[in-house]
């Protein structure tokens, strides 16, 4: 089965886990994307994000969320009140996901599988235990699915707190949308689904206090 665990140094620090991702066979995703997009951000960061997997930008410039859906993702952080500064942010899957288009240079973002999810989800729970955050916000259906399992459904559970499964520490989840969701959603729809998803981060903002 795919597994990134062989690859999962036991006890290290965020760097020396971030160093040994960057050589990470666990699944076929990393035979086409340019490079391991690991987490970044604080390290004792209170909120930790999950996003679904690097996009286009990020698979270039290998960090999380430095494209357009980081930017939707920093402006409705600070419209709920969370300093996107002091947040870490990552991925379900650490690996680009893509297929060629039709025709021309561009590469269009697929889904990761459930068997991807799975393979990469050590990297994930390596970094839950290192951070240890108070608020974990899984951002759309593959994250949800990493932390709570293949059940989970964003338009069910999203906008209230929830336990984290036992091994993934103390803190409380709080799923919403995902920030492209934002982008793809025509004219009138985008207002909406905007206010949808500072609403609930608003949600993960007041359980800190
Ligand atoms: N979408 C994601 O889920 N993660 C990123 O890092 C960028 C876009
Ligand atoms: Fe490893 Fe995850 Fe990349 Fe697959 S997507 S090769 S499991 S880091």
């Amino acid at each position: 089965a795919y597994d990134a665990s062989p690859f999962v140094p036991a006890g290290a620090d965020l760097d020396a886990l971030r160093d040994a991702a960057a050589g990470c066979h666990g699944c076929p995703l990393h035979r086409d994307a340019a490079q391991t997009v690991f987490g970044t951000g604080d390290a004792s960061a209170r909120v930790l994000l999950v996003g679904e997997q690097p996009g286009d930008q990020e698979d270039r410039k290998g960090h999380p969320f430095v494209g357009p859906a980081g930017g939707v993702l920093d402006r409705a952080l600070a419209e709920a009140g969370i300093d996107p500064g002091g947040t870490y942010v990552t991925n379900a899957v650490k690996h680009f996901k893509f297929e060629p288009a039709a025709r021309g240079k561009r590469r269009i973002h697929k889904a990761p599988s459930l068997r991807e999810i799975s393979a990469c989800k050590p990297w994930l729970l390596e970094e839950l235990r290192s951070v240890a955050p108070e608020v974990v916000v899984a951002l759309g259906a593959s994250a949800g699915k990493a932390l709570l399992g293949s059940g989970f459904r964003v338009g069910r559970d999203r906008g209230v707190p929830l336990a984290l499964p036992a091994g993934m520490g103390e803190g409380t989840l709080v799923a919403t949308i995902h920030p492209s969701a934002v982008l793809r959603a025509d004219e009138v729809g985008r207002a909406e689904m905007y206010g949808g998803l500072v609403a609930d981060l608003r949600v993960a903002g007041r359980l800190l206090g």
